[in-house]
């Protein structure tokens, strides 16, 4: 079987990894791929752009393709592919606006009674000031548990004693795709204010920014279930959760600093219950699944639900229609059947009964990150690997932005181009051990400026809870 994989991050470097396990798959080709995809057995880079996929997945023979990212989901990659008769994992473009915007996904978890933050969208900027306005000035409700962070800052800010309920933030979050710079949680009105003009008037965004959700501020620790999917017209769907997953977002330790694309994940999580496991799957889960059957879409790829869960109970945050990045670098190691089937099971509709296993144990990936991210950051640098010593302790290196090039120093060839550049999965018999693996690992992989966070894996403390 011949795969094509569209993408250029960690995610799919683990996707190729995992996929060329397989005694099924005999050649993988990515587009574009990065420095650890060109390097993976059985895998090839080809460099060409998205309006000649088609004809090159036709050329090479491609039995199979998969899509990483979301941008080409969103634009409608996979009605093209099914169109010209090619078999492709995802969304078709009318489901994948379940991410590529915000006001449908949200208006489809009320109609099919999908838990999530109450909320109201707008598209007319005055509106939306007018909400926020009524907001801080204590016009709704307050939600009943609001985190200390958010409860200090909201005294402080208005100057009420901490005996007075405060009133918790707003989140703020822009309607289309944006690259992880679409939401902004105002802490006050004047942040309100800002992020609204921002959006909404200044066009920061372009039009990803026209409409916007104010949602209410939710408390608790944040989970990412990754799924597959398999719903079609006319049949009976499935959704098979993996292990559940954590992204620490934040770009320092303890959860401080500016958001990022994610500094490294954990799997499983050790404080997702079974408790909470049951209640995202009556609560969140299965009406999703009656959802995407009753709107009749075609969605034959990968689901991701980013959930808030404060004591035992789940809150959907959003949908991603596709793996996360870098929670799939934890989560794809612990999978212990064959991808490919997998996908193949997914395509054909007997997803349901495919029989999906996972290792016992956890995987900890910390991601290295290039000095000045997520700012303006160093290029170019090149990496040194201490394979023999990488490899004694188990940890896989996938890489996400380094290109393959001459003259790396120790022989790697690898230089870096991006600002995650990459990550270090390890395998341990618990949580503790795949950490103190991971880190073991870090230390045999270099590059001028490299930087990471330590604490990857680590309980999210309550003080920053919401925000890691
Ligand atoms: P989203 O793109 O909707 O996942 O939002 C990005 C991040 O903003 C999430 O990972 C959360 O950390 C935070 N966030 C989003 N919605 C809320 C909410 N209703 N309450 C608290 N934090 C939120
Ligand atoms: N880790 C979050 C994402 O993939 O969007």
């Amino acid at each position: 079987m011949k795969i094509l994989i569209i993408g250029s991050g960690g995610r799919e470097h683990t996707i190729a990894w995992k996929l060329a396990q397989s005694d099924r798959v005999e050649k993988i080709y990515i587009a574009p791929g990065n420095g650890g995809t060109a390097a993976e057995k059985k895998c090839e880079n080809v460099p060409i752009g998205e309006n000649l996929l088609i004809q090159f997945a036709r050329r090479a023979g491609i039995d199979l393709t998969v899509v990483g990212p979301e941008d080409p989901l969103a634009a409608g990659i996979v009605d093209r592919f099914r169109k010209a008769g090619l078999a492709i994992i995802g969304p078709d473009q009318r489901a994948a606006r379940l991410e590529a915007s915000k006001v449908y996904s949200k208006a489809f978890m009320k109609k099919y009674g999908v838990r999530a933050a109450e909320s109201r969208d707008f598209s007319d900027p005055a509106g939306a000031l007018a909400y926020a306005k009524k907001h801080f000035q204590g016009g709704k409700k307050p939600a009943k548990a609001v985190s200390r962070a958010a409860k200090s800052a909201a005294s402080a800010s208005s100057g009420q004693n901490a005996a007075v309920a405060p009133i918790p933030p707003l989140v703020i979050k822009a309607d289309g795709l944006a690259a992880g710079k679409g939401v902004v949680i105002a802490e006050n009105f004047d942040e309100a204010n800002r992020a609204l003009s921002s959006f909404m008037k200044e066009q920061s965004l372009g039009s990803a920014g026209a409409s916007v959700v104010l949602e209410d501020f939710l408390v608790g620790k944040e989970v990412s279930v990754l799924a597959a999917v398999s719903v079609s017209p006319g049949r009976k769907g499935s959704i098979r959760p993996f292990v559940p997953a954590r992204d620490h977002k934040r770009r320092f330790d303890g959860g401080e600093g500016p958001n990022t694309g994610g500094m490294g994940a954990i799997a499983p999580v050790p404080d997702f219950t079974p408790e909470a496991q049951r209640d995202f799957i009556k609560s969140i889960l299965e009406p999703t699944l009656r959802g995407l059957e009753a709107e009749k879409m075609d969605y034959r790829g990968f689901i991701f639900f980013g959930l808030m869960v404060h004591q035992n109970r789940c809150s959907l945050l959003e949908y991603n229609v596709r793996l996360g990045d870098p929670e799939t670098q934890a989560a794809l190691p612990l999978l212990d059947s064959d991808l490919s089937g997998l996908c193949l099971s997914i395509l054909d509709g007997s997803l349901g009964a495919f029989p999906l296993k996972w290792k016992g144990g956890a995987v900890c990936a910390p991601v290295a990150v290039a000095e000045g991210y997520p700012g303006a950051y160093r290029k170019n640098d090149p990496i040194a690997v201490n394979e023999g010593n990488l490899a004694k302790t188990g940890a896989q290196l996938f890489i996400a932005g380094a290109q393959r090039g001459s003259g790396g120093a120790a022989g790697s060839g690898l230089r870096t181009s991006g600002g995650r550049v990459f990550a270090v999965s390890a395998w341990g018999s618990d949580a503790e051990e795949a950490r103190t693996r991971a880190y073991l690992a870090m230390e045999f992989v270099s590059f001028e400026g490299m930087d990471y966070r330590k604490d990857i894996g680590r309980e999210v403390s309550a003080e920053r809870e919401n925000n890691d």
